[in-house]
Formats: structure tokens, sequence, C-alpha cells
């Protein structure tokens, strides 16, 4: 009789034993039969209750019926486990491709406007910046440029119903610089600017520039061209060249165009720079006397360059893009490449 009591302990030890190592419905299948099965270890201590003395029935039947639930209340929980991670295993398919991980990316145009400044910073220009939306004021009549003078034509912007305008150049920060402060100034102004122009593969109506300006006692033209020579080397290679040619501007006087070795042929002629050997930058020239007398600078006493600098153009030419339009359409195929 105590051997048998003996075994219900035992086959609830190996059960518990036995159980710890279930990982799929197939071995759970095994454990249910071993245990519970017709032929299983309880079954057949159920049977063996007929040998037992009538007064310890009661004592090992519960017993038994204690090891049975035990047993099929285990079998129940693992049942669940197995199943649930059946469930992932399903889930979860090594063989198919992942998730890849999108990285967003500096705009091409960002890329060049800060590699603009910096060069500029480490040649002693300070940055600074001047609002998207103007007065005409600052715009124009302060850079000399008058009421009805033919140069606001070509500068044709947007105009707000409150009077004001989208700047049609970073040129007005000149305006408002030295308005402020008395010279040495040197600064350089990058910024978004605004013309009426009919979108084709050079013109959009929204684009950028860098504005430059220096005044102190005896600056000179020669010392413009140094800097702009300086910035357009370090920016394409030592071997790059530029030129100026007369030009025209209300604010600068004189005033030139000026032009970098076209970087595709090195000036041997190309389609790009249309078999001339030069493709046009922008505009720079020596501070017109008459805008200093606008921001009470002596003319008398100081003189000063200033230069503009299309990004939109130099990012073009830097990475080698034949439509000014693809910077604005937001194609993530276009901007994934820089
Ligand atoms: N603001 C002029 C333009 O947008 C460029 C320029 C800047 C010319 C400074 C001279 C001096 O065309």
């Amino acid at each position: 009789m105590a051997d048998i009591l003996d075994d219900i302990q035992t086959i609830k030890e190996e059960f518990a034993r036995d159980a710890e190592g279930i990982g799929s419905p197939d071995s759970l299948e095994e454990l249910r039969i071993k245990y519970l099965g017709r032929k299983g270890f309880i079954p057949s201590c159920f049977k063996r209750l007929n040998e037992v003395d009538a007064d310890k029935k009661p004592l090992v039947g519960s017993e038994l019926n204690i090891l049975k639930k035990f047993a099929e209340d285990k079998l129940a929980e693992l049942s669940r486990q197995t199943a649930a991670k059946g469930e992932t295993a399903k889930k979860f398919d090594a063989s198919l491709p992942g998730f890849r991980r999108f990285f967003g990316k500096k705009h091409p145009l960002t890329k060049v406007m800060n590699e603009l400044v910096s060069i500029f910073s480490s040649m002693g220009f300070e940055v600074v910046e001047g609002p998207e939306i103007e007065t005409d004021y600052y715009n124009f009549e302060a850079l000399n440029i008058p009421e009805n003078h033919p140069a606001k034509n070509i500068q044709d912007t947007f105009y707000l119903n409150n009077g004001m305008l989208l700047r049609t150049h970073t040129s007005p920060v000149q305006v408002r610089v030295m308005e402020k402060r008395k010279p040495p100034i040197r600064i350089i102004a990058p910024g978004r600017v605004f013309r009426k122009d009919t979108p084709d593969a050079t013109h959009t109506p929204v684009f950028h520039q860098i504005e430059g300006l220096y005044v102190d006692k005896g600056v000179t033209l020669a010392e413009l061209k140094g800097v702009i020579l300086a910035f357009a080397k370090r920016l394409f290679g030592e071997d790059m060249e530029i030129r100026f040619r007369p030009g025209y501007f209300p604010f600068t006087e004189p005033s030139v165009e000026y032009d970098f070795l076209c970087m595709f042929c090195k000036g041997k002629g190309c389609r790009v720079c249309k078999n001339t050997g030069w493709v046009e930058i922008s505009g720079a020239g020596m501070v017109n006397p008459a805008v200093f007398r606008y921001v009470d600078i002596n003319p008398e006493i100081y003189t000063g360059y200033a230069f503009g600098m299309g990004i939109d153009r130099i990012a073009m030419f830097k990475y080698q893009i034949n439509d000014i339009r693809l910077f604005f359409e937001n194609d993530i195929r276009f901007l994934e490449q820089f």
C-alpha cells in the first residue's frame, strides 16, 4: 500500500521533470500519451486501486485524482505555450527581406550652402540673415534703384497686399547691416530669393543667393577679385580660374559680372558653357557711394566691395545637374543621391 503512494510521488516528480523539456506540439503529445494515455502511468495507477485495502482507498483515490488534475493542468498550460510559440514562429519568416531603416539626408542646396558658408567663414566673413519679406526701400530704393528704374523690371517680384514684397536678391541685407553698424564690416548673407520668372531648366521663381560685403578704409576691386578667386579654388580645386566682365548694377560702381572656368570642359568649350569655356556665376562691384549715403557711411573715408553668388547654379555645376527644377520637386529618387 505504501508502494502505490510512493509510486504516485515518483510519477509526479518524473512528470514534472519531463514537462521541463517540452518545446514542440509533438513532444507535448508524447508527454500526454506517456502519462495520461490509455496505457499511461496515471491510468495504470487507477487500475491498481482494486488492490488497495478498502480503508486506504479514499486516501489513495484522492492522491491519484490530485496527480491526474496536476498533470492535466500542466499539459493544458504547455499546450497554450507551444501554440503561442508556433504563432510567432509562423509570423517570423527569417527568409523574408528585412525592413530597411530610412535615414534622412540634407538637401543638396543645404549641403552646398553650408560649404560656401564655411569657406567664407574661414576667410573672416560673419554670417548674417535678413527677412525674405522686404520693403521696397531695402530691396530697391536704398540700393539706388528708384521707382521706374529699368533694373526693377528684370527683378520683377511678388508684391503682397500690404505693400511689402518678396526680396529679389540678398542685397537688401547689405543695407540693413550698414544701417546698424559702422565699418569695418565683413559679412555674408545666405538665403532664399524670389523673382517672377517662368520655370525652365535654369529658372525657378524661388532660388538662393549668398551676398558678400566688405567695407573698410582702402578696400579695392583687386581684393574683391582675390577673394572670389580664392573662394573658387577652395570650392572647385586649384586649377579653377575666374574672369571679370564689365557689368551694371545700380548699387555698385564700377560693377562686374564674373564667371568661373567651365568645370565640365576646363575651358575648352562644351555644351554647358555654350563653347565659351566660362560659366556665369553672378555680379559684384564696389559699393556705390549713393548707397553709402543712404546708410550714413562717409564715402570719402570708406570704400567697400559687394558680390552676389547663385547657390543653385553652383550646386548644379558641382553635382552636374542639368535642370534647376529638380531641386524643388522633392522627388526622393533625386534627393537620395546626395
Ligand atoms: N544682387 C545682384 C543680383 O541679384 C548681384 C549683386 C550683388 C551684384 C552684389 C553686385 C553686388 O543680380
